[in-house]
């Protein structure tokens, strides 16, 4: 129990949302800058309470850029509405550190978090600590995208309710390429050589820190998501298909992680390789790049009235790659609500479960953060449709994104991803050729599979 109690005190410090240090943002200049609105440094915070019989509930918010504050507003809506109190917890912002955490947390039995944050890939992997919210949902799922609630049930079990969903998106400086007369790039290489032209010129002209490309380099799940965009835009499948069979070893795979690697030191600052989400959103925002791979929730941030690039940018679907079998590609992803299975109070708990994935919520979201809904209908909604143009554009891109292989390995989705991400990382900092990188990797994925038997 005192390592468990250590463990948790360590999640409340990494907590601190807010904190994010800018100090991996080599080469690329300032960190995230303008515009941000932080909340406030504070470990936990607990809001609510104070009715007869009030319960306190403790929910794992996340915390890459709005995400703490957003869900801070929709859990004290919940307070006032029940009279319950609730203790607001984040993780750390990278989705695989967040991971070992909850599973260190839920493999010791911990009752301290009653409702989890899940990222849309980990159902396989922690679904048997989660209880089966149609339990209490009243029918609520069927309001919700069928592609993720199928994700979200394991076993016959409806471990997390869908609570915003992702899609890679190309960020890009609507005012550079206007001053260049460049277009929005369609292919990788368009995307390379407007990169390098308004790079170079830009830095002529007195802008240093210029760089053309930013994405998530680092090693974890976020170069997982980047990667597998590159490797499916060339018609390089998605690392395991449906069945279980591994289909990365090919020539278009190959080709799509080499163009990523020649990116790096030319129209990527060699500092990306340890970015995630938040240090290219920083590079970008503070006008230091012309193009940027993200998920959405950095458009209203940049356009937040003190972002420096307010107003100046475009937000479209990612490039494509070249050859007979490229198509543009954005991995899917997305935040989930799951009860713990010991959780004291299971049942307050799959209320504010319900409530902060429910319609009204949801609505309030895509207003106020630019979180994509997973309730089709408000697809339709005025005021969501006001506030965020691009989500009509962006549409099919979410309907067409493509998931990575956590269905098919189920338990061993994370161990797959690792394994991916590592063999991809090694490219792209120039250690190994992808074509003896995804070589490797087959083998290893093959050995991990047992033949192909997740
Ligand atoms: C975003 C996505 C999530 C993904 C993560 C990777 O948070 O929603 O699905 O795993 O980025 O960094």
């Amino acid at each position: 129990m005192k390592a468990f109690t250590a463990l948790f005190a360590s999640m409340m410090l990494l907590a601190a949302p807010g904190c994010k240090k800018a100090e991996d943002n080599k080469g690329g200049g300032a960190g995230a800058s303008g515009g941000e609105a932080k909340p406030e440094a504070k470990p936990t915070e607990t809001v609510g309470g104070g009715a007869a019989g009030a319960v306190e509930i403790a929910i794992s918010c996340g915390s890459v850029g709005k995400d703490y504050e957003t869900c801070k507003a929709g859990t004290e809506a919940w307070t006032k509405k029940t009279g319950n109190k609730v203790k607001l917890v984040t993780g750390p912002t990278s989705s695989t550190e967040a991971l070992a955490l909850y599973q260190q947390l839920l493999a010791a039995g911990a009752a301290d978090i009653d409702v989890f944050n899940l990222d849309v890939v980990w159902p396989g992997v922690l679904g048997n600590f989660f209880l089966d919210l149609k339990e209490y949902s009243n029918g609520a799922e069927k309001d919700h995208f069928p592609a993720i609630i199928a994700n979200n049930t394991i076993d016959g079990k409806l471990v997390a309710m869908p609570w915003f969903t992702d899609a890679g998106v190309l960020y890009y400086r609507k005012d550079l390429l206007e001053k260049y007369q460049e277009k929005v790039p369609t292919t990788w290489a368009e995307m390379a050589a407007s990169a390098k032209k308004i790079q170079d010129a830009e830095r002529k002209a007195g802008k240093k820190e210029m760089w053309g490309f930013v994405f998530q380099g680092k090693a974890y799940e976020g170069l997982t998501c980047d990667a597998l965009e590159w490797v499916d835009s060339f018609g390089g499948g998605s690392i395991i298909d449906k069945d279980g069979k591994v289909t990365i070893d090919n020539p278009d795979a190959a080709k799509a992680i080499d163009t990523a690697a020649s990116w790096i030191g030319t129209i990527s600052p060699k500092g990306v390789l340890s970015y995630e989400e938040e240090e290219a959103r920083g590079v970008f925002q503070s006008g230091n790049a012309v193009f940027m791979r993200n998920w959405p929730y950095a458009y209203d941030l940049a356009q937040d009235e003190k972002s420096p690039i307010k107003d100046k940018v475009g937000i479209t679907v990612l490039p494509k790659g070249d050859g007979a079998n490229a198509k543009p590609s954005a991995t899917l992803g997305g935040w989930n609500l799951g009860v713990s299975k010991f959780s004291k109070h299971p049942k307050e708990a799959a209320d504010l479960a319900l409530y902060l994935t429910g319609p009204e919520e949801q609505k309030r979201r895509a207003v106020e953060g630019g979180f994509h809904p997973t309730i089709e209908s408000l697809y339709q909604d005025k005021d969501v449709l006001e506030k965020n143009p691009s989500f009509t554009e962006l549409f099919d891109t979410f309907k067409n994104a493509v998931p990575r292989p956590a269905s098919p390995t189920k338990g061993k989705y994370n161990q797959v991803s690792n394994q991916f991400w590592s063999a991809v990382h090694a490219v792209l900092s120039g250690q190994k050729k992808a074509k003896d990188s995804l070589a490797d990797l087959k083998s290893q994925l093959e050995q991990l599979s047992r033949g192909g038997k997740w």
